[in-house]
C-alpha cells in the first residue's frame, strides 16, 4: 500500500458519531454496514495501492436515499466516497481516511430500453457485463468494453470516463452518454436524463459529471446510446518484428477495414511473456516477436468478414509489416485470443509491485518512452512493459519492481511525465487522476485551468465533502 492516511493530511471534516450511525441505520435498515469484513475489503483498491479507514458503508437502493445521505453528510460536514465496482486504477473509488462509503451496488436496475433507438436507461450500479448481455439479446451493443467488465459498474465507468477496447469504433462516453442523473453535494437531485442526440441549451452539465470521479456529484442513473450489434466478429492476432511494422499495420487496418475496424490493440514481447509465465496461457502463434497486434473487425454479414480479414492478413504479411499471425472467425476463438490482451494487467500484477502509467501522445511516438525508460532505469527495474490502445495513441506503460521503491517511483514520474508534457501529451488518458495521480495534473493542464477547476469544485461542493483527496492536487 502506497497511499493512505500516513501520506496525506486529513482535512477538517466531522467524524462519524453514534448519532450519524443511528441516522443511517434508520434510513437504510440492514444496509448501513459497519462489519469489519465488509469494511476491510471496501477500504482497499484492486491494485492494493490505497488503504482507507472508513468505518461505515452505505448501500442505498434509490436516488432519494442517496439524496438523504448526502443532505445529512453536507449538514454534518462528513466526507463521502462514492464506490462502484472498485476496479479503478488510480484509487478514486476508495476512501483515504474515514470517509463514509456510498456503495452503488444495490442500485443495479435497468429502468428502460428503447428498442427502436437503442437507448438504455439504467441505474449506476449495473455491472457492465450484465448490461452487455441485456442489450445483446436485443440486437445492440454497449459502446464500450473493458477488461474489468465482470465487476465494474456503469456509474463508475461514466464517472471515470473510462475508454477501453472499443473506443476506436464508438468514440468516447462523452458522446454515447445521452443523459444522466446525479446527486449534488447538498443532496439536490440533478435530472439531466435526456435521450436527445442533440441539445445545445446552455452549458453541458452532464459533461461536467462525466470523468469528474465523484468529486462534483454522485452519478445515480445513466442513459446510454447502444449501437446495433454486428453479425460477424473476426480477429487477427499478429506478430511484428518492430514498432514501424505495428504502425504500418495500423495504417493498413484503417484503410483496408475502414469502419469495420472495431479494435486495434498492441503489446510488447515482455507483456506476452508475463501472460504466458504468470497465467499459463499458451501463445497463439509459435514464434516470438518484439510486438503483437490484435485487430478486431465487425460486419453485418459474417461471410464477408472472413474474406475481409483474410485479405487484410495476407496484405500485411506480403508487405512485410507482419511476420506471422493467426485469424479467428468463430466467437469462441475470438474470445480466446482476446484473453492474451485483456489479461495483461492481471499478469503484470503477479509480477511484483506495479507502477502504472496511462499516457496519450501522437501514435507514431507512443513506444519511444517505453524504450527510453527501459534504457535509463534498466538496473533498477524488474520489467518495463508497453501495451495499449494503438488506434487512440493510448499507451499503458507499466513497471514491475521486486519491492516498492519510493525514490525510484519519484524518478520515474519525473522522467515519464516530463517526457509526456514535452510532447503535449496526457498523463491520464483514460484512468483518471484519483488520488494516485492528482499531483501529476500540472503536466497536462495549465495553472489557469487547474485554478478554474478548483473554483468549480468549491462552488459545487463548498464543504469539499465529495470524494476528497481525489482529482485536484492538495493545496499546500
Ligand atoms: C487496459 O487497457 O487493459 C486497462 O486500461 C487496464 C490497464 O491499463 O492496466
Ligand atoms: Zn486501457
Amino acid at each position: 500500500v502506497d497511499i493512505g492516511a500516513s501520506t496525506i493530511t486529513r482535512l477538517p471534516f466531522a467524524t462519524l458519531e453514534p448519532e450519524d450511525i443511528a441516522f443511517f441505520q434508520q434510513l437504510l435498515p440492514n444496509r448501513a454496514l459497519t462489519d469489519p469484513d465488509v469494511l476491510a475489503s471496501a477500504n482497499v483498491d484492486w491494485l492494493q495501492n490505497v488503504q482507507g479507514l472508513s468505518q461505515i458503508l452505505l448501500r442505498p437502493q434509490t436516488v432519494e436515499e442517496v439524496s438523504l445521505i448526502l443532505r445529512h453528510c453536507h449538514l454534518r460536514g462528513l466526507a463521502i466516497t462514492p464506490q462502484g465496482g472498485k476496479t479503478g486504477l488510480v484509487g478514486g473509488g476508495v476512501p483515504i481516511f474515514d470517509e463514509v462509503i456510498v456503495s452503488m451496488a444495490l442500485m443495479n436496475h435497468i429502468i428502460d430500453f428503447d428498442d427502436w433507438q437503442g437507448v438504455l436507461v439504467c441505474e449506476a450500479g449495473c455491472i457492465l457485463e450484465s448490461l452487455m448481455q441485456y442489450v445483446e439479446k436485443r440486437g445492440r451493443v454497449i459502446p464500450l468494453d473493458l477488461g474489468s467488465k465482470g465487476s465494474c459498474q456503469i456509474g463508475g465507468v461514466v464517472s471515470t470516463n473510462a475508454g477501453g477496447l472499443r473506443f476506436i469504433r464508438y468514440g468516447s462516453l462523452r458522446s454515447n452518454v445521452l443523459g444522466l442523473q446525479a446527486v449534488l453535494a447538498d443532496g439536490q437531485v440533478l435530472d439531466l436524463m435526456t435521450q436527445l442526440r442533440k441539445d445545445n441549451t446552455g452549458y453541458d452539465l452532464k459533461q461536467l459529471m462525466i470523468g469528474s470521479e465523484g468529486t462534483l456529484g454522485v452519478v445515480t442513473s445513466v442513459t446510454l446510446l447502444c449501437p446495433p450489434m454486428p453479425v460477424g466478429v473476426s480477429l487477427a492476432y499478429l506478430g511484428c518484428t518492430g514498432f514501424p511494422g505495428v504502425l504500418a499495420t495500423l495504417c493498413a487496418a484503417r484503410s483496408r477495414l475502414g469502419e469495420r475496424l472495431s479494435a486495434i490493440e498492441f503489446f510488447d514481447h515482455q507483456c506476452a511473456h508475463l501472460v504466458h509465465t504468470h497465467l499459463g496461457l499458451n501463445p497463439p502463434i509459435s514464434g516470438e516477436f518484439p510486438f503483437y497486434v490484435v485487430v478486431e473487425m465487425v460486419d453485418s454479414d459474417s461471410h464477408e468478414d472472413n474474406e475481409k480479414i483474410s485479405a487484410f492478413f495476407e496484405e500485411v504479411m506480403e508487405e512485410g509489416h507482419v511476420a506471422d499471425g493467426t485469424i479467428a472467425t468463430t466467437p469462441g476463438k475470438v474470445k480466446t485470443l482476446w484473453a492474451y490482451r485483456e489479461r495483461i494487467p492481471e499478469a503484470i500484477l503477479r509480477d511484483g509491485h506495479v507502477i502504472k502509467y496511462d499516457i496519450c501522445v501522437s501514435i507514431n511516438m507512443m513506444y519511444d518512452i517505453v524504450t527510453a525508460t527501459r534504457q535509463r532505469f534498466a538496473d533498477r527495474i524488474k520489467n518495463t512493459l508497453g501495451y495499449g490502445h494503438l488506434g487512440d495513441g493510448n499507451l499503458h506503460l507499466n513497471i514491475s519492481l521486486t519491492t516498492p521503491d519510493p525514490t525510484l517511483h519519484s524518478d520515474l514520474n519525473d522522467f515519464i511525465y516530463g517526457w509526456t508534457a514535452k510532447h503535449r501529451g496526457s498523463v491520464s488518458a483514460e484512468h483518471g487522476l484519483g488520488v494516485l495521480k492528482r499531483h501529476a495534473i500540472g503536466y497536462s493542464k495549465s495553472s489557469d485551468a487547474i485554478a478554474l477547476m478548483r473554483r468549480l469544485k468549491n462552488m459545487m461542493d463548498p464543504k469539499g465533502i465529495l470524494n476528497p483527496y481525489k482529482v485536484l492536487p492538495s493545496e499546500l
